[in-house]
């Protein structure tokens, strides 16, 4: 795939990643290729979620697509930087992006389309790694974990970001689904998970369709969720 090109922008503190990449795009700036953040103050998940990013235990950043503006399935490009963020990491992939060990979770990508030059919208995609050092809150203890206890040494985030994207070059350009799913498959922990359907269904995933959205069995049917929903649906 096509990864943008120019200088990392390195930021000490953010509110989010994704929102210095907004700025960035409405003000009309040169694009840095990375915006990464050794701190977050208030980092955004999927679905309205909000993410922690501590200081030292994380590694947050945004990549903006602007090469791909307008692509016509922009989640295709989070499920391309999952897969190889998988590859590089030693870790598996769950539909839609996120990135797990043993079932729990390692890290996760965010892909938002956000407006930039000439009415074009553009896909930034962030990506977030649990390294170490991080103190869930209970609820998230037993279904997060970091890299440190993954590969059992402290992993720093400009390097380990450095190893995702030397990997995501290498991955096909993310035109159709079948591009990316011959990558995905070596690493997919998909099927048998549960997820929530836009209509507030549970449902237990099969498998992945023709267009990268989830096919779940939902009371005895077979249901689709568009990864676009589940992407960008409401939060
Ligand atoms: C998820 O819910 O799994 C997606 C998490 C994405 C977190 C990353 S951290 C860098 C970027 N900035 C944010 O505010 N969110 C993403």
């Amino acid at each position: 795939m096509r990864l943008p090109e120019g200088e990392w922008l390195v930021l000490e503190e953010v509110s989010s990643t994704q929102d210095i990449a907004a700025e960035l795009l409405s003000q009309g700036e040169r694009m840095p290729s990375v915006i990464l953040a050794l701190h977050q103050t208030a980092g955004k998940g999927r679905l309205g979620r909000t993410w922690l990013s501590p200081r030292g235990g994380s590694l947050a950043a945004s990549i903006p697509f602007a090469g791909y503006a307008d692509h016509p399935r922009p989640w295709l490009i989070g499920m391309a930087l999952a897969a190889a963020a998988a590859g590089a990491l030693h870790c598996q992939v769950r539909w839609p992006n996120d990135l797990t060990v043993g079932g729990k979770k390692l890290g996760g990508i965010l892909t938002e389309l956000l407006p930039g030059p000439g009415g074009t919208l553009v896909p930034v995609v962030g990506i977030g790694v649990n390294l170490g050092q991080i103190d869930f809150p209970p609820e998230l203890d037993a279904i997060a974990t970091t890299l440190a206890s993954h590969i059992g040494q402290q992993a720093n985030p400009e390097e380990t970001l450095g190893a995702i994207l030397l990997r995501a070059e290498g991955m096909p350009e993310p035109v159709s689904w079948q591009d990316i799913e011959p990558v995905w498959r070596l690493f997919d922990d998909t099927a048998g998970k549960r997820y929530r359907t836009p209509a507030g269904d549970e449902a237990v995933a099969l498998g992945i369709g023709s267009e990268g959205e989830l096919i779940a069995s939902l009371g005895g049917e077979s249901v689709s969720i568009r990864a676009a929903e589940a992407i960008f649906g409401p939060t």
